[in-house]
């Protein structure tokens, strides 16, 4: 095929410049996307604006939808998480001789004594439950929420 040596000049020389010509013809198809003409109608500051607008929407019904999520879950009982994450150790299965929570039969005969005295009990302690029912740092008030949300099972 090659015979002479300017035969061989050309070949050479195309085998460098085809492949040289595609990649050119790549790069320039990419950046042709990539510089954007500023002063197209997408570019515009008018669209600019449009389009942040949409999005500080967006984000603005997101935090809106957040915060109502949220709410609820900030009003959960107080009385309710103190019996969950003390008293329900004991009432739950109604340990050491504790009146189970939601067992109507062990609760009457205390329910006869009134609140204030449930209230009281648990305040000092009985028996074998500690004074707080172990939650030392909760306060009358909790206690009360607490007895109060057990007492609600009964029902
Ligand atoms: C270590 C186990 C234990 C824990 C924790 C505990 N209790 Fe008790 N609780 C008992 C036992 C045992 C009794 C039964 C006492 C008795 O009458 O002999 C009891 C009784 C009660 C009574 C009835 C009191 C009465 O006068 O009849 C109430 C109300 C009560 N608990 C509420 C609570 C609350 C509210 C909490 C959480 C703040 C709590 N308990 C945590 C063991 C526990």
């Amino acid at each position: 095929m090659i015979s002479t040596p300017k035969q061989l000049v050309i070949v050479v020389l195309l085998a460098f410049a085809v492949p040289l010509t595609v990649i050119l013809l790549v790069v320039q198809f990419i950046t042709s996307g990539i510089n954007a003409d500023p002063d197209s109608s997408a570019m515009s500051e008018a669209a600019i604006a449009k389009r942040m607008q949409v999005l500080n929407a967006d984000s603005s019904t997101q935090i809106a939808n957040n915060q109502a999520i949220d709410s609820p879950a900030i009003a959960v009982d107080p009385g309710e998480s103190l019996y969950n994450t003390v008293c329900q150790a004991c009432h739950a299965a109604g340990i050491a001789g504790a009146p189970k929570t939601g067992d109507q039969s062990v609760w009457s005969a205390r329910l006869d004594l009134g609140n204030n005295v449930l209230y009281q009990s648990v305040i000092k302690g009985k028996n074998l439950m500690p004074a707080r029912g172990g939650a030392t740092n909760a306060s009358d008030d909790d206690i009360r929420a607490a007895v109060d949300f057990m007492l609600s099972t009964l029902q």
